[in-house]
């Protein structure tokens, strides 16, 4: 039996397009506005920032890159976070991870303004999702929410296992599944036996880092395998956290790398942001309107 391969990358077309005919439907003078702030020039970041923008670009979000140089003071960083949090033009605010030693990535994370806080990672956004109150919720895990739900798989009552612990995905994924009604399991590099729990998994989310080190025998049969990895491997191909060619014939579902995961994540970013802008311009959103069509917050 060959498991259904779900496909990101068409999801998040369908709803980068009903997105822009959202956002096309005001016909606004002052279109949403993201800033995006990259710090050296790591050339994964400066390509994930590209499609970022890219993307927003496609869908009628302006963007703007600010590139600080590998050695940048904290404080700088710090003053042109607060000058966008003061500046109403400016609808969301996003800083590429991971940053230079140097700078406290929670210092950085904790200095934007909740309401413009596109990527979730602030203490208030992620304390919101962790009482099952979201506002702005972290991308990865909102577009793989948005994965779930559009192929109609099964989370309340179901065992969860989550590879990484991390702000970014294992933390906001198991809290967003938790929302959900699963049961969780969170693993990281301190958890003895990984395998033990990966075998329970009804769901499996791995976000190590570790190219391909989920193989057929990690999983049981009919496990939905969700692959945030991407590594690319020293003959230049791209591959994730799993084997997808050994895993894919016993998993119910699997998300291919690249083309899974990745393209939800920057839909979520979008959403986010539109929903950043919305909500900062109450004016144009009376009461009991449906503001934009195909974000269910489920
Ligand atoms: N680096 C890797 N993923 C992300 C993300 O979702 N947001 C930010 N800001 N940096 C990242």
């Amino acid at each position: 039996m060959n498991s259904p391969i779900l496909i990101g990358k068409d999801l998040a077309i369908h709803k980068q397009q009903v997105l822009a005919q959202d956002i096309a439907k005001f016909n606004l003078n002052t279109p949403p506005h993201l800033v995006v702030m990259i710090v050296g020039n790591d050339p994964a970041s400066q390509l994930y920032v590209k499609t970022k923008q890219k993307r927003c670009a496609a869908v009628g979000i302006l963007s703007t890159q600010l590139t600080f140089n590998n050695d940048v003071p904290q404080e700088t960083l710090l003053a042109s976070i607060q000058k966008h949090n003061d500046d109403p033009s400016t609808h969301g605010i996003l800083v590429q991870l991971p940053l230079p030693k140097h700078i406290d990535t929670q210092a950085v994370i904790e200095a934007i303004v909740p309401s413009k806080d596109v990527d979730g990672f602030h203490p208030f956004n992620l304390g919101r999702l962790a009482q099952n109150s979201p506002l702005l919720r972290p991308c990865t895990p909102y577009g793989i929410m948005q994965l779930l739900q559009h192929y109609a798989i099964p989370i309340q009552g179901q065992h969860a296992v989550v590879l990484g612990k991390s702000t970014i995905v294992g933390l906001p994924m198991s809290l967003e599944l938790l929302a959900a009604k699963a049961t969780i399991s969170i693993c990281h590099r301190h958890t003895h036996d990984i395998m033990q729990y990966t075998r329970q998994a009804d769901i499996l989310i791995t976000a190590t880092g570790q190219p391909q080190m989920i193989r057929a025998d990690h999983i049981k049969k009919g496990t939905i395998v969700i692959d945030v990895g991407i590594t690319r491997l020293e003959n230049g191909s791209i591959v994730g956290d799993v084997h997808f060619d050994s895993v894919k014939n016993k998993a119910g579902g699997i998300t291919p790398v690249p083309g899974g995961v990745g393209p939800m994540t920057v839909t979520a970013l979008l959403q986010n942001t539109w929903q950043a802008y919305i909500s900062q311009q109450s004016q144009l959103c009376p009461k009991n309107q449906t503001h934009y069509s195909d974000l269910d917050g489920q």
